[in-house]
């Protein structure tokens, strides 16, 4: 680390904690901790104030940035440099959304408008009739169309779509019960082509679909891949392939022909409002600078609970039905993203890094973890992410209510209360923040996970860390492979559940 990033963070660790409370005795806290982005789908406004942040964090946090390059990293992303260093690769997802290297953002043009011919084709019946769509992919080829499309698409979808992921032949069951082989379509989704769950399940749907009464089962496979090649190997039409480039992450791959199943689903023109509202997001990213910086400035809170406070884990909870996946999402995005020990050069990372990301949905969670938010050892920071819009057409008491209760968790975790007796007693001065939409649609969608990866790209730059590779999941996949494969040995304890499973 460079002395004037050691200098920040000395300064930071030394700055003084006081509670909550006391912290908006300072005049104009909410105005400074505050802030509304209006975007293509409505504004959203970020609260900040709840959360232990002040105008000295502020500032020592901007020291550190500009110490650690944070303008010009952030500039390499966009240009699309190499910024992938362990695998040389650029990470342009950006590109996708039209916010990028010329070049780049031309290919994705190119890409898109060869998605777009597919989606429209088929809703005019080249393919004959489709009635439903199983999509296999795992990970980030499964996480954001199942977010997506569960978030958008309740009010009826022009293409049922089941997403599965699991090798657990249940998942793909499940799915096959609520299609019609002869009306359905297979999307096989995997930035590699190779990856077992993804196979696996892809050839057992085609199995599915010839004793279906399919005559010819690849006929009505769809593929998804930055590896064409191997899709049209493993016997998809040429027409059939859409491809998106090698430097797009998996976990940052809504945006390309991942999404093939969004716009499948919901039309393409909603799926451009998706990228629409990720493209704003991406542009008040690129060119704000400082703690006016929304993503920067989240990851400056996550940085004082993370480094400064220790904190292991940080809380999501949606107050809203349509984004009970989003927690699901965020977990792999921020989780395989900075779940890292060693820096950019190589060497220990200088601290904690990304902690464990978890969460659900309100009013449930209410019900079930909240206790420990509010009564338990340690402080999890949360954050709250509402709409004010509803999404229902019933008695507005439901909405109401529903805010009401998300607001009140944020200011009871802050204000706490005292009793006599101490098991009725709440510490308070527990951090959140609060995320309010306007409305939750396609472009205020696209806005909200284009945020979280540019704060999860943030935080990694502070911690000097490469958020774009994922070595971490290779060793248990190579072990599972020689399990089933060859004469490899494992431990004692391993050996015995093999031969108790009757795998070997
Ligand atoms: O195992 C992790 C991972 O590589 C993720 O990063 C990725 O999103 C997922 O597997 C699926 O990979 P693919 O799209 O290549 O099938």
């Amino acid at each position: 680390m460079n002395e004037i990033a050691a200098a920040a963070w000395t300064t930071l660790m030394a700055l003084p904690r006081p509670r909550l409370e006391e912290l908006f005795a300072a005049a104009g806290r909410l105005e400074a901790l505050s802030a509304r982005l209006d975007l293509p789908g409505g504004g959203i406004r970020f609260d900040w104030s709840k959360t232990h942040l002040d105008a000295a964090h502020l500032a020592a946090f901007a020291q550190l940035a500009e110490a650690v390059d944070f303008a010009a990293r952030r500039e390499a992303l966009f240009a699309g440099e190499a910024v992938n260093s362990t695998e040389g690769r650029a990470a342009e997802h950006t590109a996708q959304r039209g916010v990028g290297r010329d070049t780049s953002t031309e290919e994705a043009f190119a890409l898109h408008l060869r998605t777009k011919s597919l989606v429209e084709a088929i809703h005019q019946g080249a393919l004959g009739e489709v009635r439903h769509l199983i999509h296999v992919g795992i990970g980030g080829s499964a996480l954001g169309p199942a977010l997506a499309i569960d978030a958008l698409a309740r009010d009826g979808a022009m293409v049922d779509v089941h997403v599965v992921s699991n090798i657990d032949g249940c998942a793909l069951e499940a799915a096959f019960a609520k299609c019609d082989p002869r009306t359905t379509l297979v999307a096989v989704a995997s930035k590699t082509f190779t990856t077992t769950e993804t196979m696996t399940n892809a050839q057992s749907a085609l199995t599915w679909l010839g004793e279906g009464g399919v005559s010819d089962p690849y006929g009505q496979v769809i593929a998804l891949t930055a590896n064409p090649e191997k899709a049209v190997e493993w016997g998809v039409d040429e027409t059939r392939v859409l491809p998106f480039p090698e430097t797009v992450g998996g976990r940052y791959s809504l945006w390309s022909s991942i999404g093939f199943p969004v716009a499948l689903a919901l039309g393409w023109d909603e799926f451009a409002q998706l990228l629409a509202g990720a493209a704003a997001m991406d542009e008040h990213f690129l060119n704000t600078d400082g703690a006016a910086n929304l993503p920067l400035r989240a990851a400056f809170a996550d940085q004082l609970y993370v480094r400064l406070r220790g904190c292991q884990s940080r809380a999501v909870f949606a107050y809203d039905e349509r984004l009970r996946l989003f927690p699901s999402y965020l977990q792999q995005l921020e989780m395989e993203s900075n779940g890292k020990s060693v820096k950019l050069d190589g060497s220990p990372v200088d601290g904690p890094t990304a902690p464990v990301t978890w969460g659900g949905v309100g009013t449930d969670a209410q019900h079930a973890v909240f206790q420990l938010l509010h009564q338990g050892t340690g402080a999890v920071p949360v954050d709250f992410i509402a709409a004010i819009a509803p999404g229902d057409d019933l008695s507005p008491d439901h909405h109401r209510n529903l805010l009401a209760n998300c607001f009140a968790q944020g200011a009871a975790l802050m204000a706490g209360k005292e009793a006599k007796d101490a098991a009725r007693s709440y510490p308070g001065d527990r951090p959140s923040a609060t995320i309010l939409l306007d409305e939750l649609n396609a472009a205020s969608l696209g806005a909200l996970i284009a945020f979280h990866e540019h704060r999860t790209f943030a935080n990694a730059v502070l911690m000097e860390i490469n958020p774009f590779d994922q070595f971490g999941v290779e060793l248990g996949k190579d072990i599972a492979r020689s399990m089933l494969g060859g004469g490899a040995r494992f431990d004692a304890s391993t050996q015995a559940l093999l031969a108790e499973a009757g795998i070997r």
